[in-house]
């Protein structure tokens, strides 16, 4: 059994929420580590409270690089700790179409190496959109794969990665709100971004499984987590911006209990990082009118008015 759940004190609280600039909760931490351990551990809490209670617990997961110290440090607990997954069942957010689970990028073979592999989960109870099905079965495998999850009683907890065209699961921009699994072309971003681990652009799958919009809303909590300079601005649009197509992340704006939880670069572009000033005095957040932010603050405004610093 885990002894004791760490906290891990995030660096900056969700203040900006009192400001009403972001329109969901963010958590930033010092590092991605730090909240990729807080994040495992609050799994592991919840797998072993529904174990006590006799239950299963349902997680919804995602692959890319950003989960990977979540279940690495799931991993951890399991071998150190005793975390058992014997209770655990399991729902993957995606797979790309047409792919073969032994290939390196599918993402069927991510989630053996990266967690399914090490710990005790019972392979009955993983569930992955299945990349290799012929396309007149794909519809079919998508409705069953909504039975199966709703039969299951619903996610307990959604984990998110986002991409940078704001996809989550790989509902691309004009996902709409009430779309469920289903099969869907990739933004050309997404493949570009997708290009290294294919060998070239050319090799990326044109279209992907992926739970929808409504699949990923109906979970009970829903945790997404960015991490590096790259997803700021991005982030920004999703917790700053209005909800919309555009940016299928900002629809988690919409769910009663989703998260956001990031490292500092991540958090650059939100106004209370960026430009705290605007939000109200700099002591809310922890900051002083030093020279550092002082001159990023008059930079800041003579671009803004276009005028020349005298
Ligand atoms: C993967 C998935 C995607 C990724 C997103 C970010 O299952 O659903 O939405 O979470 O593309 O990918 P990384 O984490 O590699 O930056």
């Amino acid at each position: 059994m885990i002894s004791s759940i760490e906290t891990v004190t995030p660096a900056f609280g969700p203040h900006a929420l009192a400001a009403g600039v972001e329109h969901i909760p963010v958590t930033v931490y010092g590092s991605s580590s730090q909240a990729s351990r807080a994040v495992a551990q609050e799994i592991a809490a919840l797998i072993q409270l529904k174990h006590a209670r006799g239950e299963h617990t349902v997680l919804g997961l995602a692959t890319g690089s950003t989960p990977t110290s979540i279940y690495d440090e799931l991993i951890r607990l399991h071998r150190e700790e005793g975390l058992s997954f014997k209770n655990v069942i399991t729902f993957n957010l995606d797979e790309y179409w047409p792919m073969s689970p032994e290939e390196l990028q599918s993402y069927r073979r991510f989630m053996r190496e990266h967690l399914f592999d090490h710990v005790d989960i019972d392979p009955k109870n993983v569930h992955i959109p299945d990349g290799t099905l012929p396309m007149e079965k794909v519809a079919g495998f998508c409705a069953e794969y909504e039975r199966k999850m709703r039969d299951a009683g619903g996610i307990d907890y959604q984990i998110l990665g986002i991409g940078r065209t704001g996809h989550v699961g790989f509902n691309e921009p004009g996902s709409p709100r009430d779309s469920r699994t289903r099969l869907i072309t990739l933004d050309r971003v997404t493949r570009m971004d997708a290009a290294s681990d294919f060998f070239g652009e050319w090799n990326v799958p044109r279209k992907a499984i992926t739970m929808g919009v409504e699949s990923i809303l109906s979970a009970r909590t829903v945790v997404l987590l960015a991490f590096g300079e790259h997803k700021a601005p991005v982030i920004r649009r999703a917790v700053e911006g209005e909800v919309s197509a555009a940016v299928a992340a900002s629809y988690l704006q919409q769910h009663p209990s989703a998260r956001i939880v990031l490292d500092t670069s991540a958090a650059t572009e939100l106004t209370r990082f960026k430009t705290p000033w605007l939000l109200g005095p700099l002591e809310m957040f922890g900051l002083k009118w030093d020279s550092k932010t002082t001159r990023t603050a008059a930079t800041w405004l003579a671009m803004t008015v276009k005028k020349p610093l005298l």
